[in-house]
C-alpha cells in the first residue's frame, strides 16, 4: 500500500525525531504505512574533510549560517529523487504562521519536503534559489526547525483518513473545520469529585440539548480564553446555526465575564 502522504525532513539532527516517531499514533501510522517519514541528514551534502555545513556571515555579526552550496544541492536531490517533488517548506521565524487551516491545506498533499534550519538560519540565497514556502510555528525563537517539523507532521497526519480511531473526531476539535473556535469542556467519571460535579445536562441523555450546551460552552470558553477568535462572520454563523440570537450570545458572554470578575 502506498502511504497517503510522505514527509521528507532535511535536518542536521535526525536523531531528534527518534522518540517522536516511535510512540502512539505516529508509530501506528508509520507501521500501517498510512504515512511515511524519511529523515535526511544534510551533513551528507557537506563539503570538505570537516563536513562543514555552516559559516560566518559576511559583514560580521553573531552566529553562523547554513551554507547555500550545501543546502541547495541537498534539497534539489531529495526533491528530484522521486515524483512528485513535493511542497517545499522552510522553517524560519519570518514565515507564514502555521495553523489548523494551513494543516488542512497540507493534508491534501502527497509529499511535503521540510527544510529545518539551525544556528542563525540560512544564507538568504537558499530562499532565493529554492523558492520554498517559509513557515513559522509562532512568534518565538527555537534552536532550529526540527520541533516545527514535528508540529507540522503531527497536525497534518491527524487529518489523514483512517489515522485516528473515530473518522470524524477531529472535525470538532478546537480550530477545526466544523468549529473554528475552542472545543467545549468534556467530562468523564466520576460524576462528582472533591465537590465538583459534571454539568447535569450531560447526564440527561437529551442529545439535542447536549449539542446545544456544547455549542454554547464552546462559544463561552472562546469568549473568555481566546476572544480574538470570535470574528464577526463567525458570530453570525454561530447565531444562524443556533436558536439563540447573536445578542443573546453576547449577553451570555457578559454574564460569564461578570461572574468571573466577581470571584
Ligand atoms: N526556527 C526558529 N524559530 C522558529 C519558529 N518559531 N518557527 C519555525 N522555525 C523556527
Amino acid at each position: 500500500m502506498l502511504p497517503v502522504i510522505c514527509f521528507d525532513v532535511l535536518t542536521l539532527f535526525p536523531s531528534i525525531f527518534d522518540g517522536f516517531l516511535s510512540e502512539s499514533v505516529l508509530k501506528r501510522a508509520l507501521i500501517t504505512q498510512k504515512i511515511e517519514v524519511r529523515l535526511h541528514n544534510m551533513r551528507d551534502w557537506a563539503k570538505g574533510r570537516h563536513a562543514t555545513m555552516d559559516d560566518r556571515p559576511f559583514g560580521g555579526g553573531p552566529g553562523m549560517l547554513l551554507k547555500v552550496d550545501c543546502v541547495a544541492p541537498c534539497v534539489e536531490e531529495i526533491q528530484h529523487r522521486q515524483e512528485p517533488p513535493g511542497r517545499l517548506l522552510m522553517f524560519t521565524p519570518q514565515g507564514r504562521c502555521f495553523n489548523q487551516k494551513f494543516a488542512e491545506e497540507l493534508a491534501t498533499e502527497q509529499r511535503i519536503v521540510m527544510l529545518c534550519g539551525r544556528y542563525e538560519g540560512f544564507d538568504e540565497r537558499v530562499a532565493e534559489i529554492l523558492n520554498p514556502e517559509e513557515v513559522s510555528i509562532g512568534d518565538y525563537i527555537l534552536n532550529g526547525g526540527e520541533v516545527a517539523a514535528m508540529v507540522v507532521i503531527e497536525a497534518v497526519m491527524r487529518l489523514i483518513s483512517g489515522i485516528l480511531g473515530d473518522e470524524n473526531s477531529n472535525r470538532l476539535d478546537s480550530f477545526s473545520i466544523d468549529n473554528r473556535i475552542l472545543d467545549c469542556a468534556h467530562y468523564t467519571r466520576p460524576r462528582e469529585y472533591r465537590g465538583f460535579s459534571v454539568p447535569e445536562i450531560l447526564l440527561s441523555g437529551n442529545h439535542a440539548e447536549i449539542a446545544q450546551w456544547r455549542k454554547n460552552n464552546s462559544l463561552q470558553r472562546t469568549k473568555e480564553k481566546r476572544p480574538d477568535l470570535l470574528t464577526p462572520d463567525l458570530l453570525t454563523t454561530a447565531s444562524n446555526n443556533s436558536p439563540l440570537k447573536t445578542e443573546t450570545l453576547f449577553s451570555q458572554f457578559s454574564i460569564t465575564k461578570d461572574k468571573k470578575q466577581s470571584k
